[in-house]
């Protein structure tokens, strides 16, 4: 099919109760596996690019990556959004250079400061025929240069929600209920679960608005237990439990990204492979087994937790 935005996939997520992934992408292989998962089951999906994968990568390779991949699913549509961008600059570059969708993260600016600049980007983008996502309420954990403390994390607040929808104009909105970015989630031995209190309230004040949920990796712990075997030193990383997932994926929240779970994965495939076959040096041979980690993971998420298989 295409590269589309995430207008009509939203609305149909929205209203069949299911949810649509975004996966973070770095590398050929990550968006092969990702999108192989998607195509086979047809599944329509996310590729997110955060600004430091942009740096990592180059922005041209990202963006020839993604063309290869939309050309070779025939099957699916495909969304290319900007992960948590910074400031109106960034969004403006992925903008003029073909993203279909940009964030625009605001979220640890005071609200007044966050909807001025997201109408920034909102005007910008819609000019160029792109969709905008903002946040309200601070994630724990650490993007790129920004590193929120437990502390200083914050849960959305449901009585701002429609005036900062109202007053920037954005098209879907990222929440914070309990979830955090990377793999360490919970601290061992509590409860974990999201407010899903909150997200009530949210959706009552904004009805029918697509939600997007960040940090909503699970950690599985197969791929945990693999890096810990190898030399990793990743004891306690706990992840957000599938069941809460998936009551996500059936309620408003149309986006739930996973980057941490992909890394996990990713790298158990290289770990092992290194300890089967220590005379390997050829990247071909442990890089398969990382993509192949990728599929899995991505495949179970559109089955087993998304909902969003054979929804082309
Ligand atoms: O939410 C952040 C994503 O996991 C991207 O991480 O900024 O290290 O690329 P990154
Ligand atoms: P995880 O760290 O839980 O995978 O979250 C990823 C994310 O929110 C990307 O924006
Ligand atoms: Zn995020």
């Amino acid at each position: 099919m295409a590269l589309v935005t995430s207008t009509e996939m939203f609305a149909k997520a929205y209203a069949g109760g299911y949810a649509i992934g975004a996966f973070n992408v770095n590398n050929m292989e990550i968006v092969q596996g990702i999108t192989e998962a998607a195509q086979e089951l047809h599944s329509p999906v996310i590729l997110q690019a955060s600004a430091g994968a942009r740096k990592y990568a180059n922005p041209f390779y990202l963006q020839k990556l993604v063309e290869a991949a939309v050309l070779t699913c025939p099957d699916i549509d495909i969304v290319m959004h900007l992960d948590h961008g910074p400031d109106f600059e960034t969004c403006k570059s992925c903008v003029d250079s073909g993203f279909t969708s940009v964030m625009i993260d605001c979220s640890s600016k005071p609200f007044e400061e966050n909807i001025a600049i997201t109408k920034q980007v909102v005007e910008y983008a819609h000019d160029h025929g792109v969709v905008v996502e903002a946040e309200l309420g601070a994630l724990a954990g650490i993007e790129d240069d920004v590193n929120v403390s437990a502390e200083d994390s914050a849960y959305t607040r449901p009585e701002e929600v429609q005036e900062f929808v109202e007053r920037t104009g954005v098209d879907s909105l990222a929440i914070a209920i309990g979830t955090s970015h990377g793999a360490f989630k919970f601290k061992p031995g509590t409860d974990p679960k999201l407010r899903f209190d909150i997200l009530d309230e949210i959706v009552k004040n904004i009805p029918g608005f697509p939600i997007v949920l960040h940090g909503a990796s699970s950690v599985p712990q197969e791929y945990v237990k693999i890096i810990n075997a190898h030399g990793g030193a990743l004891v306690d990383a706990i992840g957000v439990p599938e069941d809460q997932l998936r009551q996500a994926a059936r309620s408003a929240v149309c986006k739930i990204n996973v980057d941490s779970d992909l890394r996990l994965g990713f790298t158990a495939g290289i770990r092992e492979t290194f300890d089967a076959k220590p005379e390997l040096f050829d990247p071909r041979g442990y890089l398969k087994p990382a993509r192949e980690n990728v599929k899995a993971i991505v495949r179970h998420k559109i089955l087993d937790v998304l909902g969003s298989a054979d929804k082309m």
